[in-house]
C-alpha cells in the first residue's frame, strides 16, 4: 500500500516513536532534568536567519569536504550514540554500513551493542572510536588498542560525563540498559538489585571514572598513535586547555542535552570556541541539527563539520541501514540546497556574514 513519502528527517521521528517500545523511545529521544538545553539545542539555530548573496553561480555546488585529512561527500558525520540494537537488532553495524554508503564517518560509540570486531568488519567506512575512560583504566585501555589494531583513524574522548546526567524519562522507565557486547570478556558489571530507577544510572556510576582530568589526556596519547578529539567543550577556556594538552580537534557539545541541564545550546557557543582556538586545531560541532540549513549555520559560524546523533537514530529505528542512509542523504541534500540559495558554491564560501545572529543583533 501506498505510504506517504519522507520529507524531512523529524518525520523518522515520528516512525520511531510509533515503532519503539516506551523505555527505548524515551532513552534516545530525552534529556536532562527540566529538558531545558535540550529543547534549546534546537531552538538556538531557529533563532539564526540567513544574509543570501544573489546572483551567484551556483550550477555546480560542492560539498565534499576533509576531517584529519580524510574526504567525505559532505561535513555531516554520525555521532556516537550508545545501545543501538534498542532501536534495530543491527545496531552499529547497519549505521556503519550507511556510513559507507554516504561516504561519510562514523563515530562508534563506546557503549556498543556490537563488538569493534564487527563494526570494522562489515564495511569500509572510515570509522572514529569515540572512548569513555572507565575507573577500569585497562578496559578502556584495551578498546583503544583494539580499535587502532582494526583501522579506526581517531579516538573521541569524550569529556562531559564524569557521571551520568539525570535523565528523568530513564528513572520513571526503570530504564535497563542491554548487554553492551563491545565489553564482552572484558568486564561485567554487578548491578545493585535493590536500587530502583534507571539501571543505565547504576551501570554509568560504577563504571565511569569521575576522577578523569586534563592530565590523563596525557595518558591517552601515551596509549594511541591516533590523533584525539575531544568532545564536549562548550567553553572558550576549556578550548584553550585542549589546544594546549595537544588534541587534533575540538567537538563542541552538550552531549546532546543528556548531562549538565541549563548549559547554553552549543551552537550559542560555537562563535566564541572557534575565536579562541584560532584556527590552530578543527572545531566541529553536534546538538540540535535537524535540517541542511542547521548545518549551513554551524559551518558559517566557524565548524568544520557537524555530527548528528539522535536523528540516525530515528533513521536506524524507523529503516534500519536505509534509514540512516536517507537521514544522511536528506540532510545532504538540504544543505547543498541553502548553499545554493545563499550563494556559496563550496564550503570555503560559506561565511559568518552569510548569517546573523543574536550576537550580531546586539552589536
Ligand atoms: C548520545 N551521545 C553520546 N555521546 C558519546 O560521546 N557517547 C555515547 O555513547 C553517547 N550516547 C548517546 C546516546 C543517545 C541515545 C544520544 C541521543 C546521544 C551524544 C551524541 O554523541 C551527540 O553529542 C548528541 O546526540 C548530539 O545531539 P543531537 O544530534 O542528538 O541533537
Amino acid at each position: 500500500h501506498m505510504t506517504a513519502e519522507l520529507v524531512n528527517v523529524m518525520e523518522f521521528q515520528e516512525l520511531a516513536k510509533k515503532v519503539l517500545p516506551k523505555m527505548y523511545y524515551d532513552y534516545f529521544s530525552g534529556g536532562a532534568e527540566d529538558e531545558h538545553t535540550l529543547r534549546e539545542n534546537v531552538e538556538a539555530f531557529r533563532r539564526i536567519t540567513f544574509q543570501p548573496r544573489i546572483l551567484v553561480d551556483v550550477s555546480n555546488v560542492n560539498l565534499s569536504s576533509t576531517i584529519l585529512g580524510y574526504n567525505i561527500s559532505a561535513p555531516i558525520i554520525i555521532a556516537p550514540t550508545g545501545m543501538l540494537k534498542l532501536a534495530h537488532p543491527e545496531g552499529e553495524v547497519a549505521t556503519a554500513r550507511a556510513a559507507a554508503l554516504c561516504n561519510t564517518i562514523m563515530v562508534m560509540s563506546f557503549s556498543s551493542t556490537c563488538t569493534i570486531e564487527e563494526v570494522a568488519s562489515s564495511c569500509n567506512a572510515i570509522r572514529f572510536f569515540q572512548l569513555y575512560v572507565y575507573r577500569r583504566r585497562d578496559v578502556s585501555y584495551q578498546l583503544v588498542q583494539r580499535a587502532e589494531r582494526y583501522g579506526f583513524k581517531a579516538i573521541v574522548l569524550t569529556a562531559d560525563t564524569p557521571r551520568l546526567g539525570r535523565r528523568e524519562r530513564d528513572i520513571k522507565n526503570k530504564m535497563v540498559p542491554p548487554p553492551l557486547k563491545i565489553l564482552e570478556g572484558l568486564l561485567s558489571v554487578e548491578l545493585d538489585p535493590e536500587k530502583g530507577g534507571s539501571k543505565l544510572e547504576n551501570f554509568a556510576a560504577k563504571t565511569m571514572d569521575p576522577s578523569l582530568n586534563w592530565k590523563d589526556v596525557e595518558w591517552l596519547k601515551s596509549i594511541t598513535n591516533l590523533p584525539i578529539l575531544i568532545k564536549g567543550v562548550l567553553t572558550a577556556e576549556d578550548a584553550r586547555k585542549a589546544v594546549e594538552v595537544g588534541v587534533a580537534g575540538i567537538i563542541v557539545s552538550n552531549h546532546g542535552a543528556r548531562q549538565l541541564d541549563y548549559v547554553p545550546a552549543s551552537i550559542s557557543v560555537l562563535e566564541e570556541v572557534v575565536e579562541a582556538v584560532n584556527g590552530e586545531v578543527p572545531v566541529l560541532l553536534d546538538g540540535g541539527i535537524r535540517r541542511g540549513t542547521d548545518v549551513f549555520k554551524a559551518l558559517a559560524l566557524g565548524a568544520q563539520a557537524v555530527l548528528i546523533g539522535r536523528p540516525m537514530v530515528y533513521g536506524l529505528a524507523a529503516k534500519g541501514e536505509y534509514g540512516v542512509r536517507r537521514v544522511t542523504e536528506m540532510l545532504r541534500d538540504e544543505l547543498e540546497l541553502t548553499m545554493a540559495l545563499t550563494g556559496c558554491s563550496s564550503l570555503e564560501d560559506i561565511t559568518m556574514s552569510h548569517v546573523r545572529t543574536e550576537r550580531d543583533r546586539l552589536r
